[in-house]
């Protein structure tokens, strides 16, 4: 159910900037004008700036930097994925939280997000430095009716939607994905997915699709091992780029995608992930937990695994490495 709160903050928004008096908050809301002013104190507090305006009411001026659900709400535009969603100031991971609302029952498309994780984590166990309000850190919860051994595709639907939501909101430049479904942009990292599954043997009752997205962050943000190799949209942009926006474009492209990719199958995606991707045809080096794998990306399968064609000409199926593009 929506607070108070969020309805007040919903009518700002929904407002474009024109004034709103207490009386008439309260009258629509069917609180006292004492409950209203509260909630406008602890808007304040959230980091909304409001002007009044003599005989007309508050204005809302200036939006807060966090990325709270009416905020995105505002711009959303899907009919499931992030009608739902959790805004933590901290959390260890929003893995963590996401495991728990599914033991709890949560909804297809829920959303967990984080302005800052304490112990955010990334592919193979390593850390994800998610310093607080520049990113998107978030973990969308779905529940498709696919098979267990069809999940990784979904991180490659993942991967897609997100270059398109990049594409929609960032002109000056392309991300490109670097398989299995890292985001980079003129060859720095800027994107990260974590999927993780829970499932019984012939059927997964949730997927948790985990997104690091550097956001706003400048480089001297990052930490001094990542620098290097480290990006944000705001750098390759130029620009702040609005969170809220970005999370909504993404979650409609996440949805609009699994739809297509449960009606249709794997085909239409495979297609769109190869597009977007700056690794197939490239020479590559992958470094698996048993050995290296050096020779030209060929394509991927229907299971979103990487097929390398090695100097004598043997084809290689890679199902989980670190690739360097060479
Ligand atoms: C990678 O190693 O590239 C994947 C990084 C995934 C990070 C995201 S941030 C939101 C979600 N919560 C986590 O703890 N990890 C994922």
């Amino acid at each position: 159910m929506t607070s108070i709160k969020d309805k007040i903050l919903q009518r700002f928004l929904a407002a474009a900037g024109e004034p709103i008096s207490g009386q008439q908050l309260a009258d629509e809301l069917l609180v006292s004008r004492t409950a209203i002013w509260k909630h406008m104190q602890a808007l304040q507090q959230d980091g909304y700036t409001f002007e009044v305006i003599k005989k007309k009411g508050y204005k809302l001026i200036a939006k807060s930097n966090r990325l709270d659900e009416m905020q995105i709400a505002a711009h959303l535009k899907t009919a499931c994925y992030g009608q739902k969603i959790y805004h933590f100031d901290e959390v260890e991971s929003t893995q963590i939280v996401a495991h728990e609302l599914i033991r709890n029952g949560a909804a297809d498309g829920t959303v967990v997000i984080a302005e800052k994780q304490t112990a955010g984590r990334g592919r193979m166990q390593r850390p994800w430095d998610s310093a607080e309000g520049q990113g998107v850190w978030m973990t969308t919860i779905i529940r498709p009716n696919i098979l267990p051994h069809q999940a990784p595709q979904f991180t490659l639907v993942a991967a897609v939607a997100l270059t398109h939501a990049i594409s929609e909101v960032c002109q000056n430049f392309k991300p490109a994905i670097k398989w299995p479904n890292d985001i980079l942009i003129d060859g720095k990292k800027c994107v990260g997915i974590l999927t993780e599954m829970v499932a019984e043997a012939d059927r997964i009752q949730a997927l948790l699709i985990g997104t690091g997205i550097n956001v706003n962050q400048q480089p001297e943000d990052f930490s001094q091992e990542v620098r290097g190799v480290a990006t944000s949209l705001a750098i390759e942009e130029g620009r702040k780029i609005d969170r809220a926006l970005f999370v909504a474009k993404y979650l409609g492209h996440l949805e609009q995608l699994s739809d297509i990719y449960v009606k249709e199958g794997f085909a239409p995606i495979k297609t769109l992930w190869e597009a977007a991707s700056n690794t197939i045809g490239k020479h590559v080096r992958a470094t698996t937990l048993r050995e290296i794998i050096e020779g030209q990306a060929i394509g991927i399968t229907e299971a979103g695994v990487l097929e390398i064609r090695t100097a004598n000409g043997e084809i290689k199926s890679v199902y989980s490495a670190d690739i360097e593009i060479q």
